[in-house]
C-alpha cells in the first residue's frame, strides 16, 4: 500500500514537471566555443547563428580548422567527436578514425634487418591511413544536425578560396616539417612560398581544397570516397609509393562508440573509447588515486602519486589496447576498481616504482610534438561537443594528393611497427595495435565531457602521447572547483612509462621539490617548452555562468561565449 501510494505521487510530481511552462529543464542561454583558431571559433558562431545546433557548429568548426590550421587536423585526417544531446541525455563518440589500407601488413615499415624505417612510417604517402574525417562531418550533422551539410561547409569553402593570413604558429610547425613538405611539389606549392616559409600575414589560399569541399558539401560522403576525386586521390598515392586503393576509401564507414563513462565524486565523466587509449587510460589513473585526497597533499606527494598511476596507466595501453574491432581489448578488467585497487597496492608513498620492475620494459626515446588540434563547444540549449582531430604529426605525411588539396595524414605511425618499438611519441604496443588491413591505429585522442550536478565541463587538447595526462590534470582542476580558466594555463607534468621519467613543463616546481622528487627515485626533466593546447567550455548550472577558455600559451587560439 505504501509502495503504491509513492508510486501515485512519484506519477502526479513527474506530471508537473511535465506540464508546459511549469518546470523546464535549465539551458545556457549561451553558446560557447574555444578552439585553437579565431577564425574556426567564428565559423562555429557563424553556423549557430545561422540556426545550427552544437552538432552543425561542431562540423563548421572541424572544417575551418582543416583550412586554417593546416598543420594539425584536415580533410585528409581523422578524429574522434563526443557529443552530448541535451534533449534526452544522448551521448555518443562519433569515431572517425583513420584505418589501414587493405594492402598494409604487420611489417610494412621494417627493413631487411628487422629495423623500423622511420622515414617511410612518418613521410610521404606510405604513412598515411584512409581518412575518416569526411565520413564522420557528414554523419554528425545527418544524424545529429539540424543544418545540411552544404550550409554547415560553407564559411570553410569560403576560407579556402579567399584564404586566411599566416600566423606564428603556421610557421614555426612548417619549421619542424618544411624539409618533407620539399619532397612533394604539390604540397610544397600550396603551403609554401617559392620553396620557403610563407612570411606573416602572408594570405594562404587553397582552391583545389575549396573544390574538394564543394564536392563533399555537394555529394555528402560519396563526392569524397567515391568518383572522380577518389580516383585522382589513389591515383597520386600510388605514384608516389603509397598503396591506397579505390575500394579502400569506397568501403571507409564511420563507427558510433559508446564513451568510456566514469563516476566521479557525483560527477559523470564521458571520454574516449578504444581505439582511443585516452578514456580508459584516464579512468584508470582516476580509479587508483581514488581514495587518496590529493587536495590535502603537498604538490610533490601529489605528483609522485599521480605519476606512479600514469605509469601503471600507460603500461597497460602498451600491452591491451588497440582497435576493438580486432583486438580482445579486457575493458572490464581494465576499468574495474579491484583491478585499481590491485594496481594501486603496488604504489609506494614513498618510493617511484622502475618502469623496469613493470612488464613491457622497453628503452624509448622521448618525443617532443606539438600537432592534433581539440575544440570545446557547447550551444545555448545544453548541447555539447568535445572534438579533438589529428593529422598525426605537424603537416601529417607532407603529401598532397595531386589536384584535391587534401593533405594525407602519417597516422599509420600510431600503430607498433614492430613490438614494443617507439613511434614518434616514445609511444609503445604490441599486438593489439600491431598493423592489419582495416584496422584503426590507438589514438591518445581523449575529449573529454564531464557532467556534474552543477557544473558541466567540456575539454581536451592536442600534445600526441601527453594529451591523456594534460586531460587528466584538467579534469582534476575541474573537480577541485576550478573554471577553464585555470584548467588550461595551469602547468603540467607527465609519466608515460616510458621513458621513465617525470617529464615537467619550465618554472614549475622548485629545486627544492624537484629535488624531492629525485629522492623518490623518480627521474625528472624539466622540458625548455610547454607542450598542448587546451581548450575547454564551462556551464554552472547553479550561477547560469557560461564560460570558455583557450590556451594562452598560443596566441591563436580563440575563445567566445555569445
Ligand atoms: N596521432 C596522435 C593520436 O591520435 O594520438
Amino acid at each position: 500500500m505504501r509502495r503504491s501510494l509513492i508510486g501515485i505521487a512519484g506519477l502526479l510530481f513527474g506530471l508537473v514537471l511535465a506540464a508546459p511552462g511549469i518546470a523546464e529543464e535549465p539551458r545556457p542561454g549561451k553558446a560557447a566555443v574555444a578552439s585553437a583558431h579565431g577564425l574556426a571559433t567564428d565559423t562555429g558562431h557563424e553556423i549557430l547563428q545561422a540556426g545550427g545546433n552544437a552538432f552543425d557548429a561542431a562540423v563548421a568548426v572541424s572544417a575551418a580548422l582543416a583550412v586554417v590550421e593546416p598543420a594539425s587536423s584536415g580533410i585528409g585526417g581523422g578524429g574522434f567527436w563526443l557529443l552530448h544531446r541535451a534533449s534526452d541525455g544522448h551521448s555518443i563518440m562519433v569515431d572517425g578514425r583513420e584505418t589501414a589500407p587493405s594492402e598494409a601488413y604487420r611489417d610494412m615499415y621494417l627493413d631487411e634487418d628487422g629495423e623500423v624505417n622511420r622515414d617511410l612510417a612518418i613521410n610521404g604517402p606510405l604513412a598515411a591511413g584512409i581518412p575518416g574525417a569526411p565520413a564522420a562531418w557528414a554523419h554528425i550533422v545527418e544524424e545529429y544536425g539540424q543544418l545540411d551539410l552544404a550550409t554547415v561547409l560553407a564559411p570553410a569553402i569560403r576560407l579556402a578560396r579567399e584564404g586566411f593570413p599566416v600566423d606564428e604558429k603556421y610557421r614555426r610547425l612548417m619549421g619542424w616539417r618544411d624539409d618533407v613538405v620539399k619532397r612533394y611539389p604539390e604540397a610544397a606549392e600550396i603551403f609554401l612560398v617559392d620553396g620557403e616559409i610563407p612570411e606573416l600575414g602572408h594570405t594562404l589560399v587553397q582552391e583545389d581544397l575549396a573544390r574538394t569541399l564543394e564536392k563533399l558539401a555537394e555529394n555528402g560522403p560519396d563526392g569524397f570516397y567515391k568518383g572522380e576525386l577518389a580516383r585522382k586521390m589513389v591515383e597520386s598515392v600510388r605514384g608516389a609509393g603509397g598503396i591506397w586503393s579505390a575500394e579502400d576509401l569506397a568501403s571507409y564507414q564511420v563507427a558510433e562508440r559508446e564513451p568510456v563513462r566514469t563516476s566521479l565524486r557525483g560527477h559523470e565523466l564521458l571520454t574516449a573509447s578504444p581505439p582511443s587509449s585516452g578514456g580508459i587510460a584516464i579512468a584508470q589513473i582516476l580509479n587508483m588515486v581514488e581514495p587518496w585526497d590529493l587536495s590535502e597533499k603537498t604538490r610533490v606527494e601529489r605528483i609522485h602519486l599521480l605519476s606512479e598511476a600514469m605509469r601503471r596507466a600507460y603500461r597497460d595501453r602498451a600491452l591491451y589496447l588497440g582497435d576493438p574491432d580486432f583486438a580482445e581489448i579486457p575493458s572490464e578488467m581494465l576499468l574495474s576498481p579491484h583491478y585499481a585497487a590491485g594496481l594501486r597496492s603496488t604504489i609506494r608513498t614513498d618510493r617511484a616504482t622502475p618502469s623496469a620492475m613493470l612488464a613491457a620494459d622497453a628503452e624509448l626515446e622521448f618525443a617532443e610534438s606539438d600537432n592534433t588540434s581539440h575544440f570545446s563547444l557547447m550551444d545555448d540549449d545544453g548541447n555539447l561537443v568535445s572534438a579533438t582531430l589529428t593529422i598525426n604529426l605537424p603537416y601529417g605525411s607532407g603529401f598532397v594528393a595531386e589536384g584535391t588539396g587534401v593533405l594525407l595524414n602519417n597516422e599509420m605511425d600510431d600503430f607498433a611497427a614492430a613490438p614494443g618499438e617507439p613511434n614518434a611519441y616514445g609511444l609503445i604496443g604490441f599486438a593489439a595495435n600491431a598493423i592489419e588491413p582495416g584496422k584503426r591505429m590507438l589514438s591518445s585522442m581523449s575529449p573529454a565531457i564531464v557532467l556534474g550536478p552543477e557544473r558541466t565541463a567540456v575539454l581536451g587538447t592536442p600534445g600526441g602521447s601527453r594529451i591523456i595526462t594534460m586531460v587528466l590534470l584538467g579534469i582534476l582542476d575541474f573537480m577541485d572547483g576550478n573554471g577553464p580558466e585555470s584548467w588550461v594555463s595551469s602547468p603540467r607534468f607527465h609519466h608515460q612509462y616510458q621513458p621513465d621519467e617525470i617529464s615537467l613543463e619550465p618554472d614549475f616546481l622548485t629545486e627544492e621539490e624537484i629535488s624531492e622528487l629525485q629522492s623518490l627515485g623518480h627521474e625528472v626533466t624539466t622540458r625548455d617548452r610547454t607542450w598542448g593546447n587546451m581548450h575547454g567550455v564551462m556551464w554552472n548550472r547553479e550561477t547560469g555562468q557560461v564560460e570558455a577558455a583557450s590556451d594562452p600559451r598560443w596566441e591563436e587560439g580563440s575563445s567566445r561565449v555569445e
